[in-house]
């Protein structure tokens, strides 16, 4: 059963620079124990909201809090507060390119370990453990920048899995994977909720939300949380799922009635 409140959004709306409205109104909980698939078109939010619940962007209007307190762009420069924050969370950033800039694979994981002061053995034992966890030993020594995609994003959850963080945001973590390594990914999501850990994952593939989510919130394409619910409950809402553009009927019907036709071409 999910437990206490982590996260709590009110209000909250975050405009890029000059830019546009990349979230607008989100008011949303997480709770402790949960695992929460945000879901949605390209463009309608979810990554900026995974920046907002890391405490890397900071909404222009309403607020949010973690841990019962105010995530705000104050709090996160005091350094108690950055630290306990940081060791709390994790996360896995869509382009995992971004995360990777360290000189070996074994460096990349041991990063984050060795900023928190951990002795040489400790660091040692983590590393191993995430490793042998991952499957990643045999890239222990390559530099990280030249791996595949799959490898990198392997050794970019290796890296936030060291720090053992209790929430762990994940950013289209199935993306550009292969089938048997997205199962893997979605297993994964699985064990980590099993153990404890609060989730929250990206996608618009919705094959796989049942799996990886317990509530899902639907993002419109005009930034606002359009629904939220089961995974069951929103695979049922086909009209939305249209209108937020993460079904295309016309597509489906294409292929329909293409396989309809190829279907009699051969009779
Ligand atoms: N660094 C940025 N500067 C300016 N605008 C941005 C930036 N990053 C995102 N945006 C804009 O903010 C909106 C939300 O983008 P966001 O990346 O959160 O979407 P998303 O739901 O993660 O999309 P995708 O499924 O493509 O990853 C979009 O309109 C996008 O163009
Ligand atoms: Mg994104």
């Amino acid at each position: 059963m999910p437990g206490e409140i982590l996260f709590e959004l009110k209000d909250v709306c975050y405009h890029y620079p000059g830019g546009e409205e990349a979230l607008s109104d989100i008011n949303l909980s997480i709770r402790q124990g949960e695992k929460v698939a945000l879901i949605g078109a390209n463009g309608c939010g979810k990554s900026t909201l995974l920046n907002v619940l890391d405490g890397l962007l900071f909404p222009q209007k309403g607020s949010i809090s973690s841990f019962g307190l105010i995530l705000d762009e104050k709090n996160i420069s005091k350094k108690d507060f950055n630290f306990a924050f940081r060791r709390r969370v994790g996360f896995v950033f869509q382009n995992c390119d971004a995360q990777l800039f360290n000189s070996s694979v074994w460096e990349e994981i041991a990063f984050g370990l060795v900023q928190l002061g951990l002795d040489t053995r400790e660091v040692k034992r983590r590393v191993e453990d995430v490793m042998s966890m991952l499957g990643i030993g045999h890239l222990k020594d390559r530099p990280p920048f030249r791996l595949s995609g799959g490898e990198k994003k392997k050794v970019a959850i290796a890296s936030v899995l060291s720090m053992n963080p209790e929430v762990i945001l994940l950013d289209e973590p199935a993306n550009n994977l292969d089938p048997r390594t997205q199962s893997w990914m979605i297993k994964l999501v699985k064990q980590l909720n099993h153990a404890g850990k609060t989730l929250v994952t990206t996608t618009h593939n919705l094959d796989i939300i049942e799996e990886i989510a317990d509530r899902v919130v639907v993002f419109s394409e005009d930034h606002r949380i359009a629904a939220v619910g089961k995974p069951k409950e929103i695979l049922d809402k086909r009209e939305l799922l249209q209108q937020v553009n993460l079904v295309d009927e016309q597509f489906h019907r294409h292929i329909r009635d293409d396989l309809h036709r190829h279907y009699h071409s051969h009779n």
